[in-house]
């Protein structure tokens, strides 16, 4: 009788599939710096960060990682890592100072550059058009409640693909439009820092609708082959028990923080139940006619970011508070579990559960991780050595559960590990530590972390062991 082998047969389970996309992701305003060169001019991050009490320790994005003068050196380091792709984005306020008019070559240049040195390392560039940084006069025209912001929109992504577009493959319109909408608009905690819940929701719809017209223009630009994309922070929202007004809350959160989006971009319409819940406050009257068949134009793949899960149950939560119309509804529950440096739980299920989700309600729509990973309190011992098993713990975990979507029919078609360097972690300024390189930001020197060493491991073998 041959010997039963009882090791656990993993390996072979937890290869990723041929071609699958390994990459990092960053933002241009947490990592450039370089904030008032080559006619770059300020962003609504710029003015919310020097606001006093704004950001922590009153840290700005003056600086950050440098990244702005040290690109060719951060380029290296990705072709260290052995990532197959890389995700960006391009500063508006870099390319159109103003939010409108003519470009700024020399602002352009700068992305011509990095995506060629990337080229040159066999990297495939992954651009996102729009990562929070508003030019700051579109602010002070209206900002995202205003329809003209989704127009200038539009015509700033057509200026990027119109020069980019022979050598980048792969686009992304918007990251996260919910932060960007809720967080700045209604809660404040993000810029530009206004607590408004109805200008929130105006927001939501802009993005919408500035998402669906720079697909159009993208398409138009760009040549036949390229793919367009959209990044949503999706929440994967549990109720706290099955009793029915708990579940009336994962309603209410699941329609302002997923549905509010999904919809009108996979659907063409707006969530009944959204309409109803926020009644009080708006009749929806500045969505027009047309608005969401633009939004549903048809997109390549769907990004979704994901760091940890909501749990919620009927109650009441804190005002200003980033859900309109769910302050009197809905009670925040802290998740069980150990937690990262942001105090959010650790909790790789919430990703299996958003992408089986998304297997089943968008069975066409190719998905891809644009951004997973965590922050915690780094820092580089005696003989430099920067040691985060906690964050390869975190990240084998999520990977495992991308895995397991995979191997249950999700379309995943890859993973971007955030962040590839410290950086500057919006209200939380530089406290807060993502890159699986360190950054001391003293003297902009990067060191590699066990992580970013594990990471290139995982890349070379096509998974996990
Ligand atoms: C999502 C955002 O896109 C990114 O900019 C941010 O740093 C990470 N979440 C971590 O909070």
């Amino acid at each position: 009788m041959t010997a039963v082998d009882a090791r656990p047969q993993t390996t072979a389970e937890l290869r990723f599939p041929r071609g699958f996309r390994w990459g990092t992701a960053t933002a241009a305003y947490q990592i450039e710096g370089a904030a008032a060169e080559d006619g770059r001019t300020p962003s609504i991050w710029d003015t919310f960060s020097r606001a006093p009490g704004r950001v922590r320790n009153g840290d700005t994005g003056d600086i950050a990682a440098d990244h702005y003068h040290r690109m060719d050196e951060d380029v290296a380091l990705l072709k260290e890592l052995g990532v197959t792709d890389y995700r960006f984005s391009v500063a508006w306020p870099r390319v159109q100072p103003t939010g409108r008019g003519p470009a700024v070559q020399r602002g352009l240049d700068f992305y011509r550059r990095l995506v060629d040195a990337l080229l040159a390392a066999g990297i495939r560039p992954v651009a996102t058009l729009y990562h929070w940084d508003l030019p700051q006069e579109l602010e002070n025209a209206g900002g995202w409640p205003q329809r003209d912001t989704a127009e200038r929109f539009a015509e700033y992504a057509r200026i990027v693909a119109e020069v980019l577009g022979d050598r980048v493959a792969t686009w992304t319109t918007l990251n996260e439009p919910w932060c960007a909408a809720f967080l700045g608009y209604a809660s404040g905690v993000h810029a530009p820092g206004r607590t408004d819940p109805v200008a929130a929701l105006r927001a939501a719809h802009h993005f919408n609708l500035a998402h669906g017209l720079a697909t159009r223009a993208l398409r138009d630009a760009l040549p036949r082959k390229s793919e367009i994309s959209l990044t949503l922070n999706l929440h994967a929202v549990r109720p706290l028990t099955d009793s029915a007004a708990d579940l009336d809350a994962v309603r209410r959160i699941d329609a302002l923080g997923n549905r509010i989006f999904l919809d009108p971009v996979f659907h063409g319409r707006l969530p009944a139940d959204l309409v109803e819940d926020t009644a009080a406050l708006t009749d929806w009257s500045f969505v027009r006619d047309g608005d969401l068949a633009t939004a549903s134009a048809p997109i390549d793949s769907l990004g979704i970011n994901y760091y940890s899960p909501t749990v919620v149950a009927a109650g009441s939560c804190d005002t200003p508070s980033p859900w309109p119309g769910a302050e009197e509804q809905v009670r925040f529950v802290p998740a069980p579990g150990p937690r990262t440096a942001m105090d959010w739980p650790v909790d790789a299920d919430g990703l299996y559960e958003l992408l089986t989700r998304l297997r089943d309600e968008l069975p066409a729509t190719p998905l891809m991780v644009t951004e997973n990973g965590a922050a915690y309190d780094d820092y580089a011992d005696p003989s430099g050595a920067v040691h985060d098993p906690e964050r390869v713990a975190y990240l084998r975990a999520h990977l495992h559960a991308v895995h397991r979507a995979i191997a249950d029919g999700a379309k995943v078609r890859g993973y971007f590990l955030w962040s590839l360097l410290d950086n500057f972690e919006w209200a939380y300024g530089y406290s807060k530590r993502f890159g699986i390189v360190h950054v001391d930001f003293a003297t902009q020197r990067r060191t590699a972390k066990d992580s970013a060493r594990w990471y290139a491991r995982v890349i070379g073998r096509g998974g996990l062991d």
